[in-house]
């Protein structure tokens, strides 16, 4: 029996990939092979509901000087920091000398606008080359895990913070009792733990099973982050939707006691469990269509290439390791995969060795098809690619479920 990494309780595992490369690990033609494997599966905690990996990959095999993923990679995701951060300065922030410590700050998106302000901050991700493009920013950046131990030695140097966030992070760290007893240890005695991520009823309403791969140990829901928050000595406070990535959502944490519980809170528990989320049956159904939608997409992509007609990818997104891999998916159906991310461009998607090329190779010549793997982004991407859809070209989706548009 899998143990839940929060609770104890057992862990009902619900889908298994299989074998699966590390995520983020963009090879090149010399280092082809060479990537870390391990086994993908997801299950359900029947006791504090928690969706989690069955497995976990060595932090260092995610999060080293080479990790190439970039914040500022999508106008969107800028925009929608750059707003949060004005929203942090006018409110939890306003206040005399406050102070702001960013777990997984990456290049530096959202705090560049705090350290504009003039506000103390710091940022912390293991990620080396990424810090380097946030401290050219002017933001000041700790390259290290925030844990327990990191987290006591920024208290002991900088003081309280007033705010701890962390985007798209914290689903990313296993060990999560020792971020909670990181944040008890830094955090103001009226600070808030704010916690962005992909939300898991929008993953389970779109059947968005590429959100499960090595990075997204767990898979975040108001009921599960609430029972964290509790377990580990905190209280879920409040809770906001978001749209970005395909349906996020913004928890506020903060030390029990300390702020008005929000009803947005009991009401997302309520619909969560409408939804059946604390059930496992929900999730066995969400496998059977994950299969199915495989499936189909394999067949398409095949059909696609009898007819002769070329295909190319859109967005070597790490989620789209989880497709390719378990599809099947190589270079004899999609050629190669478009990317805005310098790091990624030249290099070979993880495991079945798809090559990356800059987005300006897109439109030379445009493909007959193109299959959007960072559909999160759909509506920048088909915005910025107007031309392609002028010019014939069609998109393949596959959230939620395999269509052509
Ligand atoms: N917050 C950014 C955003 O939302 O676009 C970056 C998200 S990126 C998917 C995850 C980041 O978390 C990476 O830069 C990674 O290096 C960092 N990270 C992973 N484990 C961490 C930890 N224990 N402490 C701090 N950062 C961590
Ligand atoms: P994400 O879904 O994890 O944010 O990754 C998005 C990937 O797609 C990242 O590698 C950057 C890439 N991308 C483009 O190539 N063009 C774009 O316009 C956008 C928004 C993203
Ligand atoms: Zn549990």
């Amino acid at each position: 029996m899998v143990q839940c990494r929060i609770c104890g309780g057992s862990v009902d595992e619900f889908f298994d990939f299989g074998r699966q490369p590390v995520s983020d690990s963009f090879v090149t033609p010399q280092t082809a092979g060479s990537e870390f494997f391990f086994r993908l599966a997801a299950g359900i905690c029947t006791e504090c509901t928690m969706v989690q990996l069955t497995e976990e990959v060595p932090r260092e095999q995610m999060f080293h000087e080479d990790y190439p993923y970039r914040s500022a990679g999508s106008a969107v995701m800028h925009e929608h920091f750059e707003k949060y951060a004005h929203q942090l300065l006018q409110s939890e922030l306003s206040g005399d000398d406050p102070f702001i410590v960013e777990i997984g700050s990456n290049d530096g998106t959202m705090l560049k606008t705090i350290g504009k302000a003039g506000v103390r901050h710091l940022g912390v991700d293991p990620s080396a080359q990424v810090g380097e493009f946030a401290k050219e920013e002017g933001v000041r950046v700790r390259t290290d895990f925030f844990e327990e131990r990191s987290a006591r030695e920024i208290a002991a140097a900088d003081g309280p913070a007033d705010v701890i966030f962390s985007a798209n992070t914290t689903s990313h760290i296993a060990y999560i009792d020792s971020v909670f007893r990181g944040a008890d240890a830094v955090l103001a005695p009226d600070g808030v733990f704010v916690i962005e991520d992909r939300y898991l009823a929008s993953i389970m309403a779109q059947n968005a099973f590429d959100q499960i791969y090595d990075e997204h140990y767990y898979l975040l829901s108001v009921t599960s982050v609430r029972n964290m928050a509790a377990r580990f000595g905190f209280e879920l406070v409040d809770v906001e939707p978001l749209s970005v990535h395909g349906g996020s959502m913004r928890y506020t944490i903060a030390r029990p006691g300390r702020r008005t519980v929000s009803g947005a809170v009991t009401e997302h528990v309520e619909s969560e469990r409408a939804a059946g989320l604390a059930r496992p049956e929900t999730y066995h159904r969400f496998a059977r269509q994950v299969k199915e939608s495989c499936a189909k997409l394999v067949e398409l992509l095949t059909e696609l290439r009898e007819q002769g007609h070329s295909v190319v990818g859109y967005g070597a997104t790490a989620k789209s390791a989880t497709v390719i891999n378990y599809c099947g998916i190589g270079p004899d159906l999609v050629p190669f995969i478009c990317d805005s991310t310098p790091a990624k461009q030249g290099r070979l998607a993880p495991g079945t060795h798809i090559p990356v090329r800059p987005s300006a190779e897109f439109s030379k010549p445009y493909p007959d098809y193109a299959l959007l793997f960072a559909w999160n982004h759909a509506e920048e991407i088909m915005a910025k690619e107007q031309e392609f859809r002028a010019a014939g070209g069609k998109w393949i989706l596959y959230v939620p479920d395999v269509h052509v548009v």
